[in-house]
């Protein structure tokens, strides 16, 4: 049986057992646009009794249908499809200072630099893919979708999930209809999900953001900072349906990050929350580019990340850290260089040990 066909109906229509309940253990590979998240990362995490989601973000609608493809072959385990809600183009006088800035310094350095635009990352197109071709569940990122677009999603068969990062964000994704909410703490790494690209927006750490929504009665998987069985237990205790789990994955052999990312990760050093690389927040291991940036850097997302896609793509290659978004998670120094169904078996172990 292929996967699309283990897909179930939205959580209501089941006495609100999601996916997700059913797995052999509460553990989800987050999704990980920009190159980590491949269908074997994934494959890997559902075979060891996980759940794995791919990331659709900045991929093209045929690259998200062949990576599709591809895990139906490798797994006939249910998975997940995460999508960028478009939030819509920022004002050109707020960013043609930062963009002026970043031209300037990638000229003297003689580097690749882009120019700014807007798109909505083939968002229809996207949406079209994901309901023709169920997956077992489609999460949002960077927004809540209408509510005609969530039943959209479950009409087709699969559940639909929403990132939040904030008690209300929760509520609202609630009342359009979710079946399930993402809470995405602030330790987490890569960019933060919220509605509003607002760098001023209250950021609440995992534990926060599962008491404060409680109450809701909607099943909520727990993003960020977790690295461990004991950080699995931890969420559980507070009430997530399971955790989702994304830097954890990052140096795995099946994951596609890139080596000076993966150096990174045994770094040491600091991470910080930076809209420097894209016009987004998101939380990265510092670096060279964030120190000299992070001070004047706008918020204007996918803008500036189309501006510094080109200068990141080069300093993967060449492998210079000093100019690559290094996204980590607060607890990255536990991350491992291990095949990925190992760091899913041992997280397992670890948590069946926590739980006692
Ligand atoms: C490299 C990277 C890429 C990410 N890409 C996405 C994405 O495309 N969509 C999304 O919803 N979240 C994305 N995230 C956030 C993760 O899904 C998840 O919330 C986060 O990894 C959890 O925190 P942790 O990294 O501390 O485990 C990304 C995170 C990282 C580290």
């Amino acid at each position: 049986m292929v996967a699309h066909q283990l897909a179930v109906k939205g959580a209501g229509d089941d006495g609100g057992v999601t996916v997700v309940d059913r797995l052999d253990h509460p553990i989800v590979l987050a999704p990980l646009s920009g190159g980590p998240s491949t269908p074997e990362l994934a494959a890997a995490v559902a075979t060891a009794g996980g759940f794995g989601f791919l990331a659709a973000g900045y991929l093209t609608v045929d690259a998200v249908r062949e990576r599709m493809n591809l895990l139906r072959e490798l797994s006939d385990r249910p998975f997940g499809i995460n999508l960028f809600v478009p939030g819509g183009p920022a004002d050109p006088a707020v960013y043609a200072p930062y963009v002026e800035l970043l031209h300037a310094e990638a000229r003297a350095a003689g580097l690749p630099v882009g120019e700014p635009r807007y798109d909505d990352d083939g968002w229809e197109a996207k949406l079209d893919l994901v309901t023709a071709e169920p997956p077992a569940i489609v999460s949002f990122t960077f927004g809540c979708p209408d509510s005609s677009v969530i039943q959209r999603v479950r009409q087709a068969g699969a559940e639909a999930w929403v990132t939040v990062t904030s008690p209300e964000e929760a509520r609202h994704a609630a009342r359009a209809g979710a079946d399930g909410l993402v809470l995405q703490g602030g330790e987490a790494g890569g960019h933060r999900g919220s509605f509003d690209n607002r760098p001023e927006l209250p950021t609440l750490g995992v534990l926060a953001l599962l008491q404060l929504t409680a109450d809701l009665g909607v099943p909520r998987m727990a993003a960020g900072g977790i690295a461990t069985g004991a950080g699995v237990a931890a969420v559980l205790a507070a009430g997530a349906t399971a955790a989702a789990l994304g830097t954890a994955f990052l140096r795995c052999p099946e994951a596609g990050t890139s080596a000076p990312h993966r150096d990174a990760l045994s770094s040491g050093r600091p991470t910080r929350l930076t809209q420097s690389f894209s016009g987004r927040l998101a939380r990265g291991i510092v670096n060279e580019f964030m120190d000299r940036h992070d001070g004047h850097a706008v918020t204007a997302y996918p803008e500036i990340h189309y501006v510094t896609a080109p200068t990141r793509a080069w300093a993967r290659e060449a492998g210079d850290p000093a100019w690559i978004n290094l996204w980590a998670g607060q607890a990255y120094p536990l991350s491992r260089a291990e095949p990925a169904r190992e760091v899913a078996e041992r997280m397992i172990a670890e948590l069946a040990t926590a739980r006692g």
